[in-house]
């Protein structure tokens, strides 16, 4: 018996990816840490440390680290393409939280509220350019043109999103559409092109994707829930966000469905014009338990999450394609 596997079964999917990937780790923190630094505008570090130095998860880069290693891979480059995608993650929350008029992302401050608007979508805007420089490093034009489709459809699902928000009209398809494109495409992309740096067969490749695309959307729809019922303490965001921003997320989505005409005028007055009050959050959660909507969203999280799992099934049986398999119990565990 080796003492690493019974460590392994107890800890969590991702700490044991943590744990299993760490050296390559170490080198995909090195190259975000050498590249996200500049010569000429000291601003750019400041910012990139803060938001960097905080952490986060790092789950995308570890998925494209895995999807390389299940598919045998042993080069280099998707060290490239794990930063890579970490700084179009990083990227990608430095617009949002400006958009959003966030405060608080991975438990500090945002870099909005700190520095200003301005040196969030600059700032942002140069980790976008040097993730493309980081990508062509690799030479693959196939995986440059996943990552640059990403990059466009996250742009595109947030643009989407912000139209959609405030009109009660907003229904599921359309959610499924933002969260596919904001959240879900960067998790697909990251998974494929570890299979596709890795010259993997198209099926296996396909079942990354799938893995991905699913992972992602769970991924979002367990924060969409947790924005109303999770814990500032352990999510590093603030509860009420979504409400106070007048996002049509799915938990509203379904209370909305079932509104009386009362109740439709409650959600009309708060998301649709904007007028909220004291006590409007706690009578909007009061609204998503009558209605069920809490359970049915956890519900909903849960679904993709076997979706993931079930993609995952094709390829062959290894600890690691079962840590990513159990990975998609990780995400939406935290609805417990
Ligand atoms: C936050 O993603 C943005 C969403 C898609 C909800 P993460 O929760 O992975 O953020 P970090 O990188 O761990 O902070
Ligand atoms: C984040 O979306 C998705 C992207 C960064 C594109 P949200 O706005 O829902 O996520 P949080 O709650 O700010 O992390
Ligand atoms: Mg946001
Ligand atoms: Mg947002």
């Amino acid at each position: 018996m080796s003492l690493d596997t019974s460590v392994s079964k107890a800890a969590k999917p991702h700490d044991v990816l943590a744990q299993v990937l760490a050296d390559e780790m170490q080198a995909v923190n090195g190259l975000i840490r050498e590249r996200m630094a500049s010569e000429h505008a000291p601003r750019i570090p400041e910012v990139t440390a803060h938001l960097v130095e905080a952490g986060g998860k790092r789950l995308r880069p570890m998925l494209t680290l895995a999807a390389a290693r299940l598919c045998g891979y042993d080069g280099p480059y998707h060290v490239h393409l794990a930063a890579t995608v970490e700084f179009i993650h990083t990227a990608t929350l430095l617009h949002d939280d400006v958009v959003d008029e966030s405060e608080q992302r991975r438990g500090r401050p945002t870099a909005n509220l700190l520095w200003d608007n301005k040196s969030s979508v600059l700032v942002g805007d140069y980790l976008f350019a040097r993730s493309f420089q980081l990508m062509t490093d690799t030479g693959n034009m196939r995986v440059l043109r996943i990552l640059s489709n990403a990059a466009a459809t996250i742009a595109e699902g947030e643009v989407l999103q912000m139209t959609a928000a405030q009109d009660l009209g907003t229904d599921e398809s359309v959610y499924l559409k933002v969260v596919r494109g904001k959240t879900a495409a960067l998790f697909s992309a990251a998974t494929e092109v570890g299979g596709v740096i890795a010259g993997a067969d198209e099926a296996h490749v396909q079942a990354l994707f799938d893995y991905g695309d699913a992972l992602g959307i769970a991924f979002q729809i367990a924060d969409d829930l947790l924005d109303y019922q999770g814990d500032s303490g352990a999510t590093g965001k603030n509860v009420g966000d979504d409400f106070r921003e007048r996002k049509l997320t799915l938990p509203v989505i379904k209370a909305v469905a079932a509104a009386d005409t009362e109740e439709r005028a409650f959600w009309s007055r708060t998301i649709e014009k904007g007028r909220q009050g004291e006590g409007d959050l706690e009578h909007a959660i009061s609204l998503l338990h009558k209605h069920g909507a809490l359970t049915a969203t956890r519900d909903d999280a849960f679904g993709w999450s076997a979706k993931a799992r079930a993609a995952l099934e094709v390829l062959p049986q290894s600890d690691l394609r079962d840590t990513l398999i159990d990975l998609s119990d990780y995400v939406v565990a935290r609805l417990n």
